[in-house]
C-alpha cells in the first residue's frame, strides 16, 4: 500500500515513522516534509495547501491513504478535492473543519450540544466588543480571533485593559487579518490541561491515550502561547473516569450536534480541555492530531497505525479491536530557534543529531528542518521534537534531555520542565 502525508512538521514526521512500520505500508511519501521525512521516507515537492498538485500527485502514483496533518489544508476543503477525486483520504471535510477555523462555529456547535465549555460572547464590532468590556467587572478574559491564525490569535488576558487591548490588536490594528473580523470573549478559566484525541469515522469514536502539552514558551509556564514546546503521554489526572466523562459528556455530543447539523466527522477530533472544579471544561477544538502531543502517542502505540486511519476512513472503526499501548510513558521535548514564537533565523546547521540517534528509546523527530547539501539546517521556530520512552515518566524525561545535550546550533533552547506538572497538580 501506498501512503501520502501532507505537512512538514514534528507531527507528521511522527506520522510518517509510524506508517512506514506497517507491514502493509511498501512506500511513505510525505508533501512537502523537512529534512527528517526525508531520510525516513520520500519528500515530495508540493506544498501542504496546493490542492491540485497534491489531488494529481496521489492519482498519478496510485496513493491507497493520503493522512492530512495540518489544519490550513482541511480548513482549505482539500479532503473534500480528495473525495470528489474517489481518493480515500483520512480526515475531515471543509464543512467539519469550522469546528477548529472558525471560534464563533466552535462556540456555537458547543452551545447547540449543551457541551461544556467556557462562557463566552461573539462579537462583529470592535465597539461592541469594547462596551461589553467596560461593562463588565474588572475579571480576567480571553479574547480571540474567529480564524486560524497559527495559534496565535488566542489572547489569554489577566485584567481589563489588557482584554481591551487585545481587541484592538484583533479587530482595528488587525493583527491577525481577516481571522480577526470576529471576536469571541470568553471567561478565563484555570486548572490543569490535557489533550484528548480521537479518531472518528462518523460514527465509532476511539480515543486516543490522553496527553499534556506545555503551551507557554518558558518553563513554569510563563511567556508568551507557542504551538507547544513539549508533551507527555499518558497524563496521569485524566483518569479513566475523567476520560469517560470526556467521551459522554464532549466527544459523543459534538459528533451528535455536527450530524444534526448536517455534518459527518471523519477524522481527528481533538478536544483541549481544560480540567476546573466544576468538571471538564472544552477550550477548543482541533480537527487534526497535535503537535507535538503526536510525537509521544505515536512511540507508544502498538497498533498499526494504517490499519486504524484506513478503517476510519472506511467507515469500519466498529470492527477493529481495541486500540494497543505501550505501557510505558513517552515524553518529546521541542528544541526551538532563537526567537521563538516571535522573529526567529533560519539557516543555521545542527550538529550532533547522529549521536542522539544512536540513544536507546529515543527518536529525533524533526519539524523546522531542511536539508542543504550534506548538512540538515533549521527552518522553523520549532526545530526538533527530541521523544524518548522509558520505564515511568522520570526515566522518559532523563532519556530526552540526554538526547538534547548531544545536539546543538546556535541559538537552540527548549524548555526544562516538560512533564513536571504530572508531578505537582494545580
Ligand atoms: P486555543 O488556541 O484555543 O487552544 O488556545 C490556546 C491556549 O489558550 C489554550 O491551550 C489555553 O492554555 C488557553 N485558553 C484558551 N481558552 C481559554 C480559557 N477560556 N480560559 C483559560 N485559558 C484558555
Ligand atoms: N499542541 C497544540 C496543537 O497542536 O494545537
Amino acid at each position: 500500500m501506498k501512503v501520502l502525508v501532507i505537512g512538514q512538521g514534528g507531527r507528521e514526521h511522527a506520522l510518517c515513522w509510524k506508517l512506514s512500520q506497517s507491514p502493509r505500508v511498501t512506500n511513505v511519501y510525505c508533501a512537502p516534509g523537512n529534512a527528517g521525512t526525508g531520510l525516513d521516507v520520500q519528500n515530495v515537492d508540493i506544498g501542504a495547501t496546493d490542492i491540485a498538485r497534491l489531488v494529481s500527485f496521489a492519482r498519478k502514483e496510485k496513493i491507497d491513504l493520503t493522512v492530512v496533518g495540518p489544519e490550513a489544508p482541511l480548513v482549505d476543503g482539500l479532503v473534500d478535492a480528495f473525495l470528489t477525486a474517489k481518493l480515500r483520504i483520512f480526515g475531515p471535510t471543509k464543512a467539519a473543519a469550522q469546528l477548529e477555523g472558525s471560534k464563533v462555529f466552535f462556540k456555537e456547535v458547543m452551545r447547540k450540544g449543551n457541551i461544556p465549555t467556557a462562557e463566552g460572547r461573539t462579537f462583529t464590532s470592535a465597539d461592541d466588543a469594547i462596551r461589553f468590556l467596560q461593562e463588565r467587572e474588572d475579571s480576567s478574559h480571553v479574547v480571540k480571533a474567529d480564524g486560524l491564525a497559527q495559534g496565535k490569535g488566542v489572547i489569554v488576558c489577566s485584567n481589563k485593559v489588557e482584554a481591551l487591548d487585545a481587541i484592538k490588536r484583533i479587530m482595528v490594528t488587525r493583527e491577525f487579518g481577516a481571522a480577526g473580523d470576529r471576536v469571541v470573549i470568553e471567561d478565563r478559566l484555570q486548572g490543569q490541561e490535557v489533550s484528548v484525541l480521537a479518531v472518528v469515522d462518523g460514527r465509532t469514536i476511539i480515543p486516543l491515550a490522553p496527553a499534556q502539552d506545555h503551551k507557554a514558551a518558558w518553563d513554569n509556564d510563563q511567556g508568551p502561547n507557542t504551538g507547544g514546546m513539549g508533551a507527555y503521554t499518558p497524563a496521569p489526572f485524566a483518569t479513566p473516569e475523567l476520560m469517560e466523562e470526556v467521551e459522554t459528556k464532549i466527544l459523543i455530543p459534538t459528533v451528535h450536534t455536527l450530524k444534526r447539523m448536517g455534518i459527518d466527522f471523519r477524522g481527528i477530533l481533538y478536544a483541549g480541555i481544560m480540567l476546573t472544579p466544576q468538571g471538564p471544561k472544552v477550550l477548543e477544538f482541533n480537527v487534526r492530531l497535535g503537535d507535538p502531543e503526536t510525537q509521544p502517542v505515536l512511540m507508544r502505540l502498538k497498533t498499526d497505525l494504517f490499519t486504524l486511519l484506513s478503517a476510519a476512513a472506511d467507515g469500519r472503526l466498529q470492527d477493529l479491536p481495541p486500540l494497543q499501548w505501550d505501557p510505558r510513558p513517552a515524553l518529546c521535548v521541542v528544541m526551538a530557534a532563537e526567537g521563538y514564537p516571535g522573529k526567529y533565523d533560519k539557516g543555521h546547521a545542527i550538529r550532533g543529531l547522529d549521536a542522539a540517534a544512536q540513544l536507546p528509546d529515543v527518536k529525533v523527530f524533526h519539524a523546522g528542518t531542511t536539508a542543504k547539501g550534506d548538512q540538515v539546517v533549521t527552518d522553523g521556530g520549532r526545530v526538533l521534537g527530541v521523544t524518548a520512552i522509558g520505564n515511568d515518566l522520570d526515566d522518559a524525561k532523563r532519556k530526552a534531555y540526554e538526547a538534547v545535550k548531544c545536539i546543538r546550533w546556535q541559538g537552540a533552547w527548549c524548555r526544562k520542565d516538560i512533564s513536571d506538572k504530572a508531578r505537582s497538580p494545580r
